[in-house]
Formats: C-alpha cells, sequence, structure tokens
C-alpha cells in the first residue's frame, strides 16, 4: 500500500509517454543538428511570430478538448492536445458581475474536466476531479463573476492525469475585467498581449512528450504562447503583458535584457496595492504578473529579450519598430485592499515528500478538515523537503502574511490577492484565508503537477 498513488502515477506516465511517443526513441534537440532552439549554438535561432490565442467571450460558448496539431509556430507539425483547436486554447474573457456559461466537452481519450483556476466559483462549477466526463461527454458550466478583475486561467483537472493533460496543451487564459481597471485605460487591443509561459519536450518527430519522473516534469524547451523561438513586433508605445507561469513543475525567474524594468501592476488576484518596477519576477506554476513595457523611448530596431535567468532560456524577443504611439493611461497604479483582519483559527499543513500533505495522499472520496463559511484563517505551510511546492487554495483568494526561513521574506508580487504562493524547501508561509462565496468541497493541492497527480492534493469542505 506504500506510495501506491505515486506507483500508479508513474505508471500511468509511462503509458503516456508510450502514447504520445509513437515508435521514437531519441528526442528531436539530441538528434537534429537543425533544431534552432539549442541555445548553445553560436548562430542565433531563425525566430517566429508570436502566436496570440484568439480571445473568446465566455458566454455561451463551447470548449472541446481534442488531440490536435500545432507547428508551434515553426515549420514542422506537432500532435498536441488542444482546446478549440489551439495551443494555448482561447484567451476567455468576462465582465465581473456577468454570467459565464460553457459547455465543456471531452473528445479526448481518456476522461478529463476543466477547472477555472483563481475563479471563485461553486462546487459543482469546479472542475473537481469527481466531475471528470468520459470521452465524448461534457459538463456545462455556469456562474457569475464575482472578483476582481485579473488574469486567471483554465486547466484539467483529472484525477491523477492533470500534469499529462496540460503539458500535453491543454491550458488556456481567463482575463476578468472591471470598472476599477477600466477607470485606468491601461493598454488594450493589440497593446495588452497575454503570455502562457512553459516548457516542452519534444520527441524525434517533433511531438509533444509527456515522461515526466517523480520529481517533476521539465521540458527541453520554452514555449511562448506555444510558440518556439518567438518574436513580437512592438510599436514605440507603452504595452500590457498578462503573464502566466504554464510550466507542469518548472520555476521561472523573468527578467528583460537592456536593464528595461517591469512596471508590476498586478499578480494572481488582479491589482496590487501599489505598482513598482522590477527587475525581475520569480514565478512558481500556475502564478500570474501583470505588468507595464513602456517602448516608447526606445530607438527603432532596438531587440529586447525576456529571459528565463533560471534556465538562461531566451523567452521571447520584442522587435521595436518605427511607429510611434502615445499614451494616456496609468504609468503607475494603486488599489484599495481590505486586509483581511485577525484569524479565528490557524491550521497548519506540511507538504510531505512528493506526494503528501500531513502525511496524507489524496483520496478523492475523503475530506481532510471543514472550514465555516465566512471565517478568516490562518493557514500555514511548512514545506518538508522535495520542495519548490507552489501552493493552490481553491474556493477563495488568500493574503500572503509571512515567510520564515528559506528567502525569509515576500515579495512585491505576494502583495494584494493570491491563489498560489510559492514554498521553497526550508520555508514556512502563512496565509489569511476566507471563503465568503459557497459552501462546498473544495482543493488544496500543490502545482507542481506531477505533485498533485501523486496525490499532494487535499479535499476540505466549507460548511
Ligand atoms: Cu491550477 Cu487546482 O489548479
Ligand atoms: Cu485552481
Ligand atoms: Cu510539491
Amino acid at each position: 500500500m506504500k506510495a501506491m498513488k505515486t506507483q500508479q502515477f508513474l505508471r500511468l506516465a509511462l503509458v503516456a509517454a508510450t502514447f504520445t511517443l509513437v515508435s521514437c526513441e531519441k528526442e528531436w534537440n539530441e538528434s537534429s543538428a537543425s533544431y534552432s532552439q539549442n541555445q548553445n549554438l553560436r548562430t542565433a535561432p531563425a525566430r517566429n511570430p508570436l502566436f496570440i490565442p484568439p480571445a473568446l467571450a465566455a458566454n455561451g460558448v463551447t470548449l472541446t478538448a481534442a488531440p490536435g496539431t500545432t507547428t508551434l509556430g515553426s515549420g514542422s507539425v506537432t500532435t498536441s492536445w488542444e482546446y478549440n483547436g489551439t495551443l494555448p486554447g482561447p484567451t476567455l474573457t468576462a465582465d465581473a458581475g456577468t454570467n459565464v456559461s460553457v459547455l465543456f466537452r471531452n473528445d479526448l481519450p481518456e476522461p478529463c474536466i476543466t477547472h477555472w483556476h483563481g475563479l471563485v466559483v461553486s462546487h459543482n462549477n469546479d472542475g473537481h476531479p469527481a466531475d471528470a466526463v468520459a470521452p465524448g461527454g461534457t459538463y456545462s458550466y455556469n456562474f457569475p463573476i464575482i472578483q476582481r478583475a485579473g488574469l486567471y486561467w483554465y486547466h484539467p483537472h483529472t484525477e491523477m492525469l492533470t500534469g499529462k493533460q496540460v503539458f500535453l496543451g491543454l491550458a488556456g487564459g481567463f482575463v476578468v475585467r472591471d470598472a476599477e481597471e477600466y477607470a485606468l485605460n491601461l493598454p488594450g487591443g493589440g497593446y495588452e498581449v497575454p503570455l502562457v509561459l512553459r516548457d516542452a519536450t519534444l520527441d524525434k518527430s517533433g511531438n509533444i512528450k509527456y515522461q515526466p519522473s517523480a520529481g517533476g516534469m521539465f521540458g527541453k524547451i520554452p514555449l511562448v504562447n506555444g510558440t518556439i523561438n518567438p518574436y513580437l513586433d512592438v510599436d514605440r508605445a507603452v504595452y500590457r503583458f498578462r503573464i502566466l507561469n504554464g510550466s507542469n513543475s518548472r520555476v521561472m525567474n523573468i527578467s528583460l535584457t537592456n536593464n528595461v524594468p517591469f512596471i508590476l501592476i498586478g499578480n494572481d488576484g488582479g491589482l496590487l496595492p501599489s505598482s513598482s518596477n522590477q527587475t525581475t519576477l520569480l514565478m512558481s506554476n500556475g502564478e500570474r504578473v501583470d505588468v507595464l513595457i513602456d517602448f516608447r523611448a526606445m530607438a527603432s530596431g532596438t531587440r529586447i529579450m525576456l529571459k528565463d535567468l533560471n534556465a538562461s532560456w531566451d523567452l521571447l524577443e520584442f522587435r521595436v519598430g518605427s511607429n510611434q504611439v502615445s499614451y494616456g493611461g496609468s504609468l503607475s497604479t494603486t488599489s484599495a485592499i481590505q486586509p483581511l483582519g485577525a484569524p479565528v483559527t490557524t491550521r497548519t499543513f506540511t507538504f510531505d515528500a512528493m506526494s503528501k500533505i500531513n502525511g496524507k495522499e489524496y483520496d478523492m472520496n475523503r475530506i481532510d478538515w471543514t472550514v465555516p463559511l465566512g471565517q478568516t484563517e490562518k493557514w500555514v505551510f511548512i514545506a518538508n523537503g522535495n520542495g519548490p511546492h507552489p501552493v493552490h487554495i481553491h474556493g477563495a483568494s488568500f493574503q500572503v502574511l509571512s515567510r520564515t526561513g528559506g528567502r525569509g521574506q515576500l515579495f512585491p508580487w505576494e502583495a494584494g490577492w493570491k491563489d498560489t504562493v510559492l514554498l521553497e524547501d526550508g520555508e514556512t508561509v502563512s496565509v489569511l484565508v476566507r471563503f465568503d462565496a459557497y459552501r462546498g468541497i473544495y482543493l488544496m493541492h500543490c502545482h507542481k503537477l506531477e505533485h498533485e497527480d501523486m496525490g499532494m492534493m487535499a479535499n476540505f469542505e466549507v460548511l
């Protein structure tokens, strides 16, 4: 019985690898000299135009998960799994106060369910693994948007298959807008660009290959919006980038070359109490940042690289053109955020080994604790080795109170409202949380998806 979920997971992963591998054993980047992502080659790789997923109002839409193909922006065709035929899937949009209705269709050869990461919705709309639908089945979502503007996202949440399904390509952004944000006149249209960062591994035929270990799935190349070696032509203008780390396991430390700062205005749960200039932003799996980049004073022809300093990867090249565009919106922002106040109860959670919370692996049918609706609580997360563990809570956003041990501090992108917080080895992170909206069963888990699939997840119930 020991580590049963872990063994099951690795067995499933092996099946997954066989499925996507077909018959190829060697990987593209090991076997093909022309493979352009090899950062060690001295010649700069040919770059491909950044794919921008289509925006789609999340009202009365069908979202179909199915096997598909993509070129990843380069010449050759890759098989992947896609929402509505693109990788990433369409960027869903909705205004606060409006209703979302989405019909999810599962055209995959295995069960699947879709979860709205960061959105506060009722249990029936949350995409709990128990709600997974069989191949050919559908699931109908209907919920109001009852939270602030921000970049949220959607992805499968299938029991023991989340990592595989996300890695093969199933993920997309979900942008919520509200009156507070509209009033800031931030860059919009072509000047507001979602950036879904992730890694991938391709087999010899160029197909995405999921081959995790218990320690996680670390892809060998970066993708931005599903594009290999992307570039984006930009005007001499202010841009807004909505950035998600959609990798299964890889933590990224993003930065811009030429000493260009990010103007950090928001994170998981929308606008920060105040914006600030940042040279690096550390993003674990599932975390988001909202940044402005001011290209107005740059010479035409300037090239700026968005990098991941952790892997020394070039993620996205900005190519500044000659078109000068004035900007009348905000360059610094503030937002009044009500602190959650004194907690009534404190709960402690240890993240143990690679598959347990407080010593237990996930059981879909077990509820590990109950929380009174409307009660402010302090939840304390303790890393017990095998970090990093990005801790994510469903059903509410939270406020990060403190980090002791390890890095021993909070960072500017951890202010305001969060739904995922990075817990590194040696660290204790405390958050305040209050479930205001719905009673029902919700999840807390490590967002390193291989840890989640092995059981580092728990059900709790809001009563
Ligand atoms: Cu982004 Cu429970 O997940
Ligand atoms: Cu979530
Ligand atoms: Cu973990």
